[in-house]
């Protein structure tokens, strides 16, 4: 499988936005994220033109949980985007990049005081609102500042889609949201719009993550616009926006054939305009906020082979120089990958190997997979890394997380530095006790 710019060389490299990542291994190290520009930008342009061609009055938010860092906060601004952060850490980064404050969308499901009137103060374009205590707490921080925020509420559809379980989020046993069956969603939603503190503007939901079925949002979209008729016959309230959320699947293997950009944006503008007809509801602005979507196929992540360790009869395990610290994807949620052997990519597959992590775990990457014979010192390239690795990187066994580069026209840059030893200690702190030697 090759993405997005991918192409075997002449040298039989495998190469990514014109560099050759054998090169690349060589002078940023690894492990090495790797993001395709080009790839990236097309994405977000597929997914703003997919949506505004049927449906004009609308917008994509990225969901900076994906992968989220200055150059991209810049990347999906000059694409047209807007944001959707979820903690006070991703709003700093935004602002820090200049995003302006009314695209981003500020969600979470427990902001703390802190965060609340951080975002107040930066004036973000829409606070969504998780639960009826958040309700009175923006209520009472927003008082003190004088401000009145405008505010989507995030609800519970009850669509349950084919996902992993770590990741359906639309369901009535969830943490997020008030559910509409249960009828929280329209009581919450009462309770809002009586103290006129907040600006009501919409409503908000999103069932999962890695979805491949477009029946799952064509039902979301349909439950979304009658409950946008339930809240103007029961409160008259008028529904201004729906964002649905992301929650597109992408390629993580051969064999993975999510629906195209273009479909799915097909399936929820049709669902959302035959259902306002239907209900002689005024088509209210759509939003979606993908995150896998737009960075997933993007990236890839470069190892380093280091040990090859063949048990007979059993199993040959390749231990990479990463692991669960800068993917940690396969551990949390069974997450399948494809991998390239990135300096011997024109040889065809020789033996089946399990690529290992060289955490103290199991930390396996992915298990049985076919590849050239490969030797230490080769460099591997995992595929479809773009989405949750670098943003749930960790320091686990001490490990510095990997540097990331955006590649495109044969250039490469960096856009995060790799850590150093020396920044895993910069937080730590010695107690005078502890100095005295032993
Ligand atoms: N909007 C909201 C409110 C969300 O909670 C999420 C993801 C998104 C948008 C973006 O969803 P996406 O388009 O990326 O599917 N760490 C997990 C994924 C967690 C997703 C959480 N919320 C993973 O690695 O699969």
């Amino acid at each position: 499988m090759l993405l997005g710019t991918q192409r075997v060389n002449d040298a039989g490299h495998l190469e990514i936005g014109g560099c050759d990542t054998v090169a690349l291994a060589e002078t940023y190290g690894t492990p090495l994220y790797v993001m395709d520009e080009a790839y990236l930008r097309e994405i977000c342009r597929r997914y703003r033109d997919g949506l505004a061609r049927d449906y004009p009055n609308s917008t994509v938010a990225f969901a900076g949980k994906a992968f989220l860092n200055l150059a991209m906060c810049r990347i999906a601004h000059q694409e047209g985007l807007s944001l959707d952060v979820a903690s006070g850490g991703e709003l700093f980064t935004a602002l820090r990049a200049g995003f302006p404050p009314s695209d981003i969308f500020f969600h979470g499901n427990y902001k703390t005081t802190a965060e609340l009137e951080m975002a107040l103060d930066a004036g973000v374009g829409r606070i969504v609102i998780d639960s009826v205590p958040e309700m009175d707490h923006l209520q009472a921080v927003a008082a003190r500042q004088g401000v009145k925020p405008e505010v989507e509420v995030r609800v519970a559809p009850g669509v349950k889609p084919q996902t992993h379980t770590y990741i359906q989020t639309g369901q009535i046993d969830s943490k997020f949201g008030l559910g509409i069956e249960t009828g929280c969603a329209l009581e919450g939603i009462r309770h809002l719009s009586e103290p006129p503190d907040l600006a009501f503007r919409g409503i908000h939901c999103h069932i999962g993550s890695q979805l491949f079925g477009l029946t799952s949002f064509d039902v979301a979209a349909r439950m979304m616009a009658d409950f946008a008729r339930e809240l103007r016959d029961s409160l008259g309230l008028e529904v201004a926006e729906i964002n649905l959320g992301g929650g597109l699947g992408v390629r993580y293997r051969s064999s993975d054939e999510p629906p195209s950009i273009e479909d799915y944006a097909r399936t929820l503008t049709t669902a959302l305009r035959e259902e306002c007809a239907r209900h002689s509801l005024p088509e209210p602005r759509l939003i979606i906020e993908p995150g896998r979507g737009i960075v997933g196929e993007a990236g890839a992540t470069l190892y380093t082979v280091g040990v090859i360790k063949e048990i007979p009869g059993v199993r040959t395990y390749v231990s990479v120089d990463g692991g669960m610290s800068d993917n940690p994807r396969p551990a949390l949620y069974q997450a399948e990958y494809e991998v390239i052997a990135a300096n011997r990519a024109d040889q065809p597959p020789a033996q089946v190997v399990t690529l290992a992590g060289k955490h103290c775990e199991c930390d396996t990457l992915i298990k049985d997979i076919d590849l050239p014979a490969l030797q230490p010192g080769d460099i591997l390239a995992v595929q479809t890394t773009g989405a949750y690795n670098y943003s749930m990187a960790s320091n686990y066994n001490r490990f510095t997380r990997p540097a990331a580069v955006l590649v495109g026209g044969g250039e490469a840059q960096v856009i995060v530095e790799r850590e150093t030893y020396d920044d895993l200690v910069r937080q730590d702190r010695l107690p005078e006790r502890l100095r005295a030697p032993s």
